[in-house]
């Protein structure tokens, strides 16, 4: 009998084709998030799923789909909706999507970068408005990027990527991270210090942790007014590393220059306030959408998927001990 796959939500048409070759497909026909009760009601019998960031992946799902069930695919990068001890205990694997993603999301990081640093999304809403009375010189003055200092909060490969785009600016690289990487600083000529050197001298702040329990509040109201009152702070990782109503007061009261947010801590919903402001720039998670990555993103899918259900080992599995380590 073909095996059945569950697809959360829809996902590029070529990896769903990809996958209907080997299996059984059924898609969320709703472009929505699945509620719980849904999600526990489709995984039932299946023998993989592709997931989203949205759903959140426990024992209590894995129990629902049943022990026939081997895979969950991430369509993502980020885990944080994995419950990877409850997977593990239950010999299932779980894949996610990595490296394909990190051009596309640090592209993106220097996009969020330019557009706080030049105020764009703030002077393009005034020239729509039509208040635009004519150029005069001391009009939306924003921030140098080139030559500036850039703070690196995690040094994984998306973090490592910005760094190297950055260099186009010939910016000065700070970073800080759990562990120092002497390679990376020859390479970019970068300096390791800590998280409060990291915030007091950098002009951009950029996050790039995943989230876990120490990431949570990374950002927080002691930690923003550590920053210089110049300084732009940029998130493309995960909302709730930024202590998103702290944020909203610092911004304010004009304690940091600006912010510029992909990702939001209880998404959908922003903070109170957030979208009055007009020195942050904010846009929906959108940080790995080009159609060239959700289409690699869909090829680590399909084939980890193929991979674990003939038995073999996801090369993109994140917890390997499923296989016997
Ligand atoms: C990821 O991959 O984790 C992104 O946040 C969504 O594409």
């Amino acid at each position: 009998m073909t095996q059945s796959i569950y697809v959360t939500r829809a996902i590029p048409e070529q990896t769903i084709a990809a996958l209907a070759e080997s299996f059984d497909v059924e898609v969320n026909p709703d472009d929505r998030a699945l509620s719980r009760e849904e999600l526990l009601e489709r995984v039932r019998g299946r023998a993989g799923l592709v997931t989203l960031l949205t759903d959140q992946i426990d024992g209590a799902v894995l129990d629902a789909a049943g022990p026939q069930c081997r895979v969950v695919a991430n369509f993502a990068v980020g885990t944080n909706n994995f419950d990877i001890a409850a997977a593990s205990a239950r010999k299932v694997a779980l894949v996610n999507t990595p490296s394909v993603l990190d051009d596309a999301t640090a592209t993106h990081t220097l996009a969020l970068m330019l557009a706080a640093a030049r105020r764009i999304p703030e002077s393009e809403r005034y020239l729509r408005s039509g208040q635009w009375a004519g150029w005069k010189p001391m009009f939306f003055i924003g921030q140098d990027v080139d030559r500036r200092t850039l703070g690196i909060a995690g040094l994984g490969r998306i973090g490592r990527n910005v760094a190297r785009k950055a260099r186009g600016f010939d910016m000065r690289i700070l970073y800080t991270d759990v562990r120092r990487s002497e390679d990376f600083e020859r390479e970019h000529g970068a300096e390791f210090v800590d998280k409060a050197t990291l915030l007091a001298q950098s002009d951009f702040v950029t996050l790039h942790t995943p989230l876990t329990p120490e990431t949570r509040h990374y950002i927080g109201a002691a930690e923003l007014r550590q920053m210089k009152p110049t300084a732009i702070l940029v998130n493309a990782s995960r909302g709730p590393v930024i202590d998103e109503v702290a944020l909203v007061e610092a911004l304010r009261e004009r304690r940091i220059f600006a912010a510029a947010l992909d990702v939001f801590e209880n998404e959908p919903a922003l903070a109170p306030g957030l979208a009055e402001l007009d020195n942050v720039v904010i846009v929906p998670h959108i940080a790995s959408a080009t159609l060239e990555t959700r289409l690699r993103m869909g090829e680590i899918v399909v084939r980890n998927i193929k991979q674990v259900l003939s038995g073999g080992r996801g090369d993109c599995c994140i917890n390997p001990e499923v296989f016997g380590g």
